[in-house]
Formats: structure tokens, C-alpha cells, sequence
């Protein structure tokens, strides 16, 4: 078991007032011991090795509760379309000619840049997701894993539940429990009722949770309107399908009653911001939603409408495009740190993650604020949410071990990890022109 005494500038994130100028945290093992002030570890502590950062700000690392990280793939290869025709002419062709091994290295990609971010739990739905299970045990990582599954073609939906109980029985709990599974049902438009009822009985068996997008688009709404008459909200609580840990990705169209749909049964959900615009999708309400006291967290969802991982950039742009709807006073900054530690933690169902407190697991970021848009250090949330990008990130430890340090990856070969999916996403592509 390592031992560790980190010195830096420290936001515990268990407070806004809570900061340590000159701070430390003892870390035993995967779990931090003590947080305060310089010489507040216990006596008896013998760290095995002080890392010292007087210059770096350490919080808790970034928890993306929405993505498709193997999408690294397509990175760049469509944009600037709407939904519906992006899926359906260029995301699904390209995906149909990924193979398992085209999944493995662009969820490795994803973790490369990912780590490199500041981000130390992904919440991934896509398809071979024992790939990036691989992926995230060889960083070592935390991941909420789902099999994206669609249900109106009868044979791929009795594949997917089939994948999604195998990824399960296989993952659920591996690399020490950095990874969770849980059930994956693509959306509301895509899946019938028996099918989501049918997915949600496999989970309950297996106590685990659901993760599907709701509610994204105002064509989705027309649809899943037409089809049923109601609110993709409402038909899916019809379903059976809320109760128990269910995150609900993008949630940009909903009504009064749909958010107390989603406060009775505790849905969580994943705000996806630069998505939302990227496709024109629309704002989601989350400044209603947290009044209401449903708890929000943050996503970058897949690179290939973001079209990068960074969640100091996604931080932004939610308070931002709150603002422009709202009022500048929503979202502040502290309340949009908590949606990226604290509030993700709890989307994703761990009690002890997003807080650098004792007995938490030590999932710690360091950034190094000697960068010149840190300064003057008026606010280090202001800085944090409105001045900080992913590359400022110069330290990654996730269950107390090093995944980064001075901004050299330890896990994960990046050489090799770009070249492949260079070559790759370009074959692929090579097929289509
Ligand atoms: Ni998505």
C-alpha cells in the first residue's frame, strides 16, 4: 500500500468556503486519511514519498457523466449538421464498419485525453464495451460502463441485452471497483416499451443502474409525442423505467411535470451543454432542475459532437449558456464545481467519490496555477470554471495511484494510442469516398 503526503493549494470541494492556501492530504492506499492545513496529518503517518505542488490548486478529480468514448474515432469526420441526418448519414454508417479492436483504441484515445483533463470517472454507453473496460482497467481509470442498445430491429436488441448482462457478470466491479455496469437502452425514440421493460427487469435482478438519453431533441419530442401522446418523461416512467439509479442524458425538453417526474423517482441527470449546441439541440433547464433539488452532473458526450473531452471547457460553457437564457447570476462557479465532483459522484451512485475528504477515495487533480490566466488569484473557483482549460492539468492520481504526473502519462502509451486510430478512423473513412 503506497503512502502518499500531497502539499499544495487544496479545494476539499466539501464547502465554498472551504480552501487550504498552504494544505496537505494524507493518502494510504486508494483512500485519503486526513486534509488541512500544513502538518495536519496524523503524527503517526509516514508517507512513502511528498509530492510537493505549492504552486498547483488539488481538487477532486472530474467525473463526465455522459460520453461514448470510443466516438474519439470519429473525431472531426462530421459536423456541422443537425441530429437526425448526422446520425443517420454519417455517425451510423461509420460505426457499422468499427470493429472491437477500433473500439479498444479509440476509448483508449479518449482516456489519454480524458486523464490529461483532469477527468478520473467517464460514465460511457456504446457498443464492445468490454473494449473500453480493457481500455479502462490499463489506465486505471474509474468508468460507469452501458451497452448502448437500440430495440426496434428484434435481432440487435436481444444482442444488446445479451452484451449488456455479459458486460455485467464480466466488469461489474473489476480493477479493485473502479468500474461499474450498468444498462444502457439508447432512448426513448429508439426502444419499444417491452424492450425497455424487458431491460429494466435484467437490471433490477442484477441491482444495476440505467443510463439513457431523454428528452434531447425537440424531433424527439414530436416523435415519442405522436407515437404515445406524451412526454418522452412521461412515457418512460409508464415504462417502469425510473426508480432505483437511472442517469437521463441531456434533458433539454422537459415540462413542470416532467421535472417532478424525475425529483419523485431521484433521476439524476447528465447536462451535456456544448453537445446541446453543437447540434442545435437546445438549453437544457438546469437552473430549474437544481432549484427543484435533482441532482445534475456534467457531460461531454461522444467527440464527435463536442468535439473534444474537456470538462474545465464543458464546466464553462454550462454556466455560460445558463447565463444567456437566465441571468448572470445562475450557475455560478462553485455550484457548477460541485455539478463536475460532488454532484457527478452522486449521478453515478459512489458515496465516496468528489471530495477530498477522510475516507474518500483518492481520485485528486492538481492544477498549476502559474499559468498567466490564473493571476491575480482573486477567485480560484472564478479561475477554475472561467479560466482553466484541460492542458492546465499537471497531476491525475484515481485511487491512489499516479495515472499522470508533470503531465507525462503513466499508463497509457499515447504514441501508439494516436497512431493507431489515425490509421484506423482513416480506413474506415477511406470506404465511404
Ligand atoms: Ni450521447
Amino acid at each position: 500500500m503506497s503512502k502518499y503526503l500531497i502539499r499544495a493549494m487544496i479545494l476539499p470541494m466539501t464547502g465554498p468556503d472551504d480552501f487550504y492556501e498552504q494544505g496537505e492530504i494524507a493518502v494510504a492506499g486508494d483512500r485519503i486519511v486526513s486534509v488541512g492545513k500544513i502538518g495536519s496529518a496524523p503524527d503517526d503517518f509516514q508517507p512513502d514519498r511528498i509530492i510537493d505542488l505549492p504552486q498547483d490548486v488539488v481538487m477532486p478529480g472530474l467525473i463526465n457523466t455522459h460520453t461514448h468514448a470510443a466516438m474519439t474515432m470519429l473525431r472531426g469526420y462530421a459536423d456541422d449538421m443537425s441530429l437526425m441526418p448526422w446520425l443517420e448519414e454519417k455517425v451510423w454508417p461509420f460505426e457499422a464498419k468499427m470493429t472491437a479492436e477500433d473500439m479498444y483504441w479509440g476509448s483508449a484515445l479518449a482516456l489519454c485525453e480524458m486523464i490529461r483533463s483532469g477527468t478520473t470517472t467517464m460514465v460511457d454507453m456504446y457498443m464492445h464495451e468490454e473494449e473500453t473496460a480493457q481500455a479502462v482497467l490499463k489506465a486505471g481509470s474509474r468508468a460507469v460502463l452501458s451497452r448502448g442498445m437500440t430495440g426496434f430491429d428484434p435481432v440487435n436488441a436481444s444482442k444488446g441485452l445479451e452484451d449488456n448482462i455479459k458486460l455485467f457478470q464480466t466488469y461489474h466491479h473489476a480493477g479493485e471497483g473502479r468500474i461499474k455496469v450498468f444498462f444502457g437502452p439508447h432512448a426513448p425514440y429508439t426502444c419499444p416499451g417491452e424492450f425497455l421493460q424487458e431491460i429494466k427487469r435484467e437490471a433490477d435482478k442484477l441491482d444495476a443502474g440505467i443510463h439513457i438519453h431523454v428528452a434531447e431533441t425537440k424531433s424527439e419530442l414530436d416523435i415519442i409525442k405522436e407515437r404515445y401522446g406524451k412526454t418522452p418523461v412521461e412515457w418512460l416512467e409508464e415504462q417502469g423505467l425510473f426508480g432505483g439509479q437511472v442517469i437521463a442524458a441531456h434533458c433539454v425538453y422537459l415540462t413542470s411535470k416532467d421535472m417532478d417526474i424525475l425529483k419523485q423517482y431521484g433521476v439524476c441527470v447528465a447536462h451535456n451543454p456544448e453537445s446541446n449546441m453543437k447540434l442545435n439541440s437546445g438549453t437544457a433547464p438546469i437552473t430549474q432542475l437544481l432549484q427543484r433539488g435533482i441532482t445534475v452532473g456534467i457531460g461531454t458526450d461522444g467527440t464527435s459532437s463536442n468535439n473534444d473531452l474537456d470538462m474545465f471547457c464543458e464546466m464553462r460553457s454550462a454556466s455560460l449558456q445558463q447565463k444567456l437564457v437566465g441571468s448572470p447570476e445562475d450557475l455560478k462557479a462553485y455550484e457548477v464545481l460541485e455539478m463536475a465532483t460532488s454532484g457527478g459522484a452522486k449521478v453515478c451512485g459512489f458515496k465516496d467519490l468528489g471530495k477530498i475528504a477522510p475516507g474518500y477515495k483518492a481520485d485528486l487533480i492538481s492544477i498549476d496555477f502559474t499559468q498567466p490566466h490564473f493571476y491575480p488569484r482573486f477567485s480560484i473557483p472564478s479561475h477554475l470554471v472561467y479560466s482553466a482549460k484541460g492542458p492546465d492539468v499537471r497531476t491525475v492520481m484515481v485511487d491512489g495511484k499516479l495515472l499522470m504526473e508533470d503531465r507525462k502519462l503513466l499508463t497509457l502509451d499515447e504514441k501508439t494510442i494516436c497512431q493507431e486510430v489515425e490509421q484506423r478512423a482513416k480506413k474506415i473513412a477511406s470506404t465511404f469516398s
